[in-house]
């Protein structure tokens, strides 16, 4: 037994950022922003509106797309480093907003890699056959997570979700996948902060050694990337569509270019949402199925990078 991806979807709130918004409240320049990160705005949920809105609308449209009723789905999981809340799990909440009383949910903690460890979770659901279906989400609302006075951090980061409906099949979508983690590295990239007894404790809004990141990421893109063709038994001129974590356009081209993968079959969409962490992968999938690039059949290669630091990929038959 195989799971197989059936509608993608996704969501971004209306409020746009662009770079030269940002000129008027830090010290920095839409070419500084473009030319180290390839952003050019990004978008930002209101106050009222958590990852679970964000969510329930991709998921939404996912549903529309894959043809499946929402009481019919039987797992979900939300990949967020933004819950609503510290508990219940955001895909509880979003369970109850999408209307289902009875089915597996739990949120997936992962950082910018928690989408594609949602798919290979949900992936091992459906192939032991403990569900049919499954309706994974990426949701974030990383704008309540930055310091808008770090011009370091938060001119990259981004609002927004995206979603998949899996479903068993007979034929192979899923092939194969790969999942790391090395905490070791987890002070590069971190919200170091947490409540207490009432209070904040720490820092809670993103810091990172860019550059030690950024180091990091390329090695990690390519070497897993590698690592999961060869599960797959699948070599880079096999790849139709590589669909990397969208951090910055930078890391993505040198990925790319360490490969030898002609920069037609790189998926980036960064440029209008920024890195919007956990639900990247599947708002640039779903761009690309909605605007005819990606098609049945085609051969896809999921990777992300996030803190912890965690890293993984995945090889589709779409
Ligand atoms: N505008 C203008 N200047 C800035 C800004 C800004 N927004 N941010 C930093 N600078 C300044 C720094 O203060 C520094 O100034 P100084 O030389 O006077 O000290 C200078 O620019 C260079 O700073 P660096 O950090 O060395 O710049 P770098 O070329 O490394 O680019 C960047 C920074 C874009 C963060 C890069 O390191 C990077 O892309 N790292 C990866 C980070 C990333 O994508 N993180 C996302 C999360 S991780 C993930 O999703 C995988």
């Amino acid at each position: 037994m195989f799971s197989r991806i059936i509608g993608t979807g996704s969501y971004l709130p209306e409020k746009k950022l662009t770079n030269h918004d940002f000129a008027k409240f830090v010290d920095t320049s839409h070419d500084w922003i473009v030319e180290r990160s390839g952003i050019e705005s990004r978008r930002v949920a209101p106050k009222d509106e958590y990852a679970s809105d964000l969510g329930l609308r991709a998921a939404q449209n996912a549903l529309c797309n894959s043809g499946i009723a929402a009481g019919d789905i039987e797992l979900i999981i939300v990949a967020t480093t933004t819950p609503d809340m510290i508990f219940p799990s955001t895909a509880c909440i979003l369970q109850s907003k999408l209307g289902i009383k009875d089915c597996i949910a739990f949120d997936v903690q992962a950082v910018c890699s928690g989408f594609v460890y949602a798919l290979n979770i949900a992936d091992l659901f459906i192939k032991s056959g403990q569900v049919q279906n499954a309706l994974i989400i990426g949701a974030e609302v990383y704008s309540r997570i930055l310091d808008y006075s770090d011009r370091s951090t938060c001119v990259l980061f981004g609002d927004g979700a995206g979603a998949a409906v899996l479903m068993k099949s007979d034929v192979p979508g899923l092939i194969a996948s790969k999942l790391h983690a090395d905490g070791t590295h987890k002070d590069k990239l971190s919200v170091p902060g947490w409540l207490a007894a009432g209070k904040i404790i720490g820092k809670p809004y993103v810091q990172m050694d860019g550059p030690a990141v950024f180091k990091f990421a390329v090695k990690a893109f390519e070497e897993v990337t590698q690592e999961v063709l060869k599960a797959a038994n699948k070599k880079v001129i096999d790849i139709d569509w590589l669909i990397p974590h969208q951090a910055n356009t930078r890391i993505m081209n040198a990925t790319v270019k360490r490969l030898g993968l002609p920069l037609e079959k790189l998926v980036s969409t960064v440029h209008h949402h920024g890195n919007t962490s956990a639900a990247s992968i599947p708002l640039a999938m779903d761009e690309f199925v909605k605007n005819g690039n990606i098609k049945k059949g085609d051969s896809l290669l999921l990777v992300g990078v996030g803190g912890g630091f965690t890293w993984g990929g995945i090889f589709i038959n779409f």
